[in-house]
């Protein structure tokens, strides 16, 4: 039996150990986080629109005419007009057929994967796919090739070797932790090469990236292309849930082999009707997509003027490598003391060695609160002596 005294000193001294933080106000650029008003830098409310008066009004209406709760999973008595409303929205606004909404983007990607490759077969996965991608994979009890992060060569090799039994190609469309994107066309290109299908997680980039905010694979031009297209409600669109679009033959056959759908309670209709709120707002207003674009523009480039390489992001996502956990923790402390609130990311959520600052930025900053939080990671990473730029690309 584990030792849980044991083990929890073991993820302390490793530099490990989290703990929850409290945020004492609503998503903005601006928070109160434990009793401290901070700049908020490692929020997904990309968009600004978690607290967005039409948002939390949709929720409220939504409440009271339909309930809190769903009371059990869609297939027994949980489906209601608010799934249906908003499955249509989203199916449309992605360019597929069809549209199934799942309780979260983790519960989606598991689902999905599992329904979707099995025993005998293989799943090729990148290795810097989000955690509930891998969960997926190993849930789906098919061999999982891991290729290297991007590598479309090493990804060839590895569906020459699997011959006839290449199932599924999965991949953040934006990675999650580098704010990188994925060679999506090349992705498609093997998939269709192979015979197998393709999948891609849109969680970042629904509402961030492509025209209109509609996602990576709309960027790469491949909309309806892609065989299923993963997104979330709890990032850009503001509220909790996710979806997958795909045709409405295989968002059928989801619709009874995903086991995290079948099993699991409807999402709750104030959380529905708000993301359908958001999404409207979305259509309506594709500047809000562009200010995230500029806005990280300016992040990356302050960063970068003080020093701190920002890898191959391209994105609202902005990491700052400085590889040591207990380094990385110590320089986000130090930051929270001066203001500005970035995560600390450790293992295992990425690689040993690659710890690093995980910048957030949304529609809702201004320029001006970007450089001058720049400047003050340039001066806490200087203190800290985690500036030189060999330990930073390492
Ligand atoms: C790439 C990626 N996919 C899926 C998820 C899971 O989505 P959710 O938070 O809705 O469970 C996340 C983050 O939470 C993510 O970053």
């Amino acid at each position: 039996m584990t030792d849980i005294a044991e083990r929890l000193e073991e993820l302390r001294e490793s530099g490990l150990r989290r703990r929850l933080r409290l945020v004492q106000s609503p998503q903005g650029a601006r928070v109160m986080l434990d009793g401290r008003d901070v700049l908020l830098l490692c929020s997904n409310d990309y968009l600004g629109l978690a607290s967005h008066p039409r948002v939390r009004a949709a929720a409220a209406e939504a409440a009271m005419r339909w309930g809190a709760g769903a009371g059990s999973a869609r297939l027994i008595a949980g489906n209601m007009p608010p799934h249906r409303a908003l499955e249509q929205r989203l199916a449309a606004f992605e360019g597929y057929e069809s549209a199934l909404l799942f309780g979260s983007g983790y519960l989606a990607n598991t689902g999905a994967i599992a329904a979707l490759a099995g025993r005998g077969e293989v799943v090729f996965s990148d290795e810097l796919n989000h955690a509930s991608i891998i969960d997926g994979c190993r849930l789906s009890r098919a061999e999982t090739f891991v290729y290297r992060h991007r590598d479309v060569e090493h990804l060839a090799w590895g569906l020459r070797e699997a011959g006839g039994r290449a199932a599924l190609i999965v991949s953040d469309g934006l990675f999650s932790m580098d704010g990188d994107v994925a060679p999506l066309a090349e992705l498609a290109e093997l998939a269709r090469r192979h015979d197998c299908r393709l999948m891609v997680d849109e969680a970042h980039a629904t509402g961030t990236l492509g025209p209109g905010g509609r996602g990576s694979v709309a960027a790469a031009g491949l909309s309806g292309e892609v065989d299923v297209v993963v997104g979330t409600l709890g990032k850009a669109l503001g509220s909790y849930g996710a979806y997958a679009c795909a045709s409405a033959e295989l968002t059928e056959y989801l619709l009874n082999a995903a086991r995290s759908f079948v099993f699991s309670t409807a999402p709750p209709p104030p959380a529905v009707a708000a993301a359908e709120a958001a999404l409207e707002l979305l259509e309506a207003h594709p500047e809000r997509v562009e200010r995230v674009a500029a806005n990280a523009a300016t992040l990356r480039g302050a960063l970068s003027a003080e020093g701190l390489p920002v890898g191959d992001s391209e994105t609202q996502i902005v990491p700052v490598r400085v590889g040591d956990a207990g380094l990385t923790m110590a320089l986000s402390e130090l930051l929270l003391e001066r203001g500005v609130f970035a995560q600390g990311i450790r293992p295992p959520t990425v690689p040993e060695g690659t710890s690093r600052l995980r910048f957030a930025v949304t529609a809702s900053h201004r320029r001006v609160e970007l450089e001058q939080a720049a400047k003050q990671v340039g001066a806490a990473a200087r203190e800290l002596s985690v500036a030189s730029p060999t330990l930073l690309t390492a």
